[in-house]
């Protein structure tokens, strides 16, 4: 098990960094790129643990995903009729997109597979795509879940579609706006005979549809309603070249920190701003923080940019609405600027948090607690007390969750003494050289255990 030992920044936060690349986007290059009828090319792909399970997925199923270099995969379509039954389980390791994205795609496959994956993986809510690929004709089951009745979680079983069987048309109004429910039922939909019609509260991230659509697969988007009409396409999807662009979750992080620790300025490159994904920048500016966002045009049908944020007093504000899901991986982070602005700062709407790789909306009230922050828990959210001056030191857990694990390390940075982050290895699953990023921008972080990966 690894620990980081972060000490509280002595000097201003400054410099231009690389980011990992976006671990959504990358999902889905490798899951459509598996489908083409051609190879395609990944480059900038990060290797992050979450990102590399399903390219292990892929692979288990027969397509042949080459590691070319650190950062680039060539991947050998098998086109969407050609994937194959894969030995054993496809363990999806610690990673939701892995699991629920696959299981729309196995539901319509002639073949039976089972999902697994770690303990924080099999308490994730599976019902929310379990539900409606049943309801389009798939044979899918899961373990009952251990807290939530009438929920289901990991181990999942799918398929297969005996020959002459098909998945049908959909209209699916989704409670969640959920962007792996939404995908989910999009790659089931490419095997559909029917049309998919997938309609949600406000609108997730929208990677598929934009990926999709360039591949010449009959999708559009209206609103908050996707369509995906398979009649007449040829269910053919050519090999492509993708640079994927950097990760504004894991972007985040950074910017955070620069934000609050005095005097500090710092830039990160070629990052992607897709606009369902930047609700943190909105937050980050409607509370007065340091930012500037300079457009770089567009990479692989997603918009990219130079990112510098900067030191600045901030005033708390409310959070919630349709912010959510497009900021619903930053809402960890945003409470460190909360933390730091003055006045207090509402997060509402914020439920799902709970259903993340732990419950985050009680796992961050107790690491503001812990570092001294007055804050009050809410059924959908908390309200945060800033507070000022130096954060009390901490010997913190991760509870086995990326994000919470690099709020508390960004947060420490304001200690007036070292803090220890306990379990840190999850931060690899998003962030594999986060260690050694803010190292680069002048932090001083040990690491104590074995891992290589920060
Ligand atoms: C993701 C969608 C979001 C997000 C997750 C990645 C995706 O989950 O929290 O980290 O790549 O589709 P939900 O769709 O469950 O909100």
């Amino acid at each position: 098990m690894t620990d980081l030992l972060v000490y509280p920044a002595e000097r201003p936060l400054t410099g231009s960094v690389p980011i990992p690349s976006d671990k959504s986007i990358g999902h889905r290059a490798v899951l459509l790129g598996s489908l083409c009828n051609g190879k395609s090319s990944i480059t900038g792909f990060s290797r992050g643990e979450d990102n590399v399970s399903t390219a292990n997925a892929m692979r288990a199923m027969g397509v042949i995903i080459e590691d070319v270099g650190p950062t680039e995969l060539r991947v050998v379509g098998s086109g969407i009729f050609g994937l194959r039954a894969p030995k054993g389980p496809l363990d999806c390791g610690n990673s939701g997109t892995t699991m629920r994205l696959l299981s729309g795609l196995l539901a319509a496959q002639p073949f039976e597979t089972t999902l697994i994956g770690d303990a924080s993986l099999t308490r994730r809510p599976m019902m929310r795509v379990v539900g409606p690929l049943r309801l389009r004709g798939a044979k899918i089951e899961g373990a009952p879940h251990p807290t939530r009745a009438g929920d289901v979680t990991a181990p999942l079983r799918v398929g297969p579609l005996a020959e002459g069987e098909f998945l049908k048309g959909i209209e699916h109004d989704s409670k969640v706006a959920s962007a792996q429910v939404k995908s989910a039922m999009l790659l089931s939909g490419l095997y559909a005979h029917g049309a998919t019609f997938f309609k949600e509260p406000t609108v997730s991230r929208d990677h598929t549809e934009r990926m999709m659509r360039a591949l010449g697969v009959p999708i559009e988007t209206m609103a908050s309603v996707v369509k995906l009409d398979p009649a007449g396409w040829n269910a053919q999807m050519p090999g492509f070249e993708i640079e994927i662009p950097g990760d504004v979750s894991a972007a985040a992080f950074i910017l955070v920190a620069a934000q609050i620790v005095e005097g500090s300025r710092v830039t990160t490159r070629g990052v992607g701003v897709n606009p369902t994904r930047t609700g943190l920048l909105e937050i980050a500016r409607d509370m007065g923080a340091g930012l500037s966002i300079d457009p770089l045009g567009e990479r692989a049908g997603e918009p990219i940019a130079e990112i510098t944020a900067w030191f600045s007093p901030m005033q708390g504000g409310k959070i919630g609405g349709e912010l959510i899901p497009r900021a619903i991986d930053e809402i960890p982070i945003a409470c460190a600027l909360a933390a730091r602005a003055s006045g207090t700062t509402t997060i509402a709407d914020a439920d799902e948090l709970r259903v993340k790789e732990s419950d985050r909306i009680t796992t961050m009230v107790q690491v503001l607690r812990a570092f001294g922050v007055n804050v009050e828990e809410k059924p959908d959210g908390m309200i945060i007390e800033g507070k000022q001056g130096k954060l009390t030191p901490v010997d913190v857990e991760s509870h086995g969750d990326h994000r919470i694990a690099m709020t508390a390390a960004v947060l420490a940075l304001l200690g007036s003494g070292p803090s220890k982050i306990r379990d840190v290895d999850c931060v690899a699953t998003s962030f594999p050289r986060f260690v050694g990023t803010l190292r680069a921008l002048g932090a001083r972080v040990e690491v104590q255990g074995a891992s290589s990966a920060l």
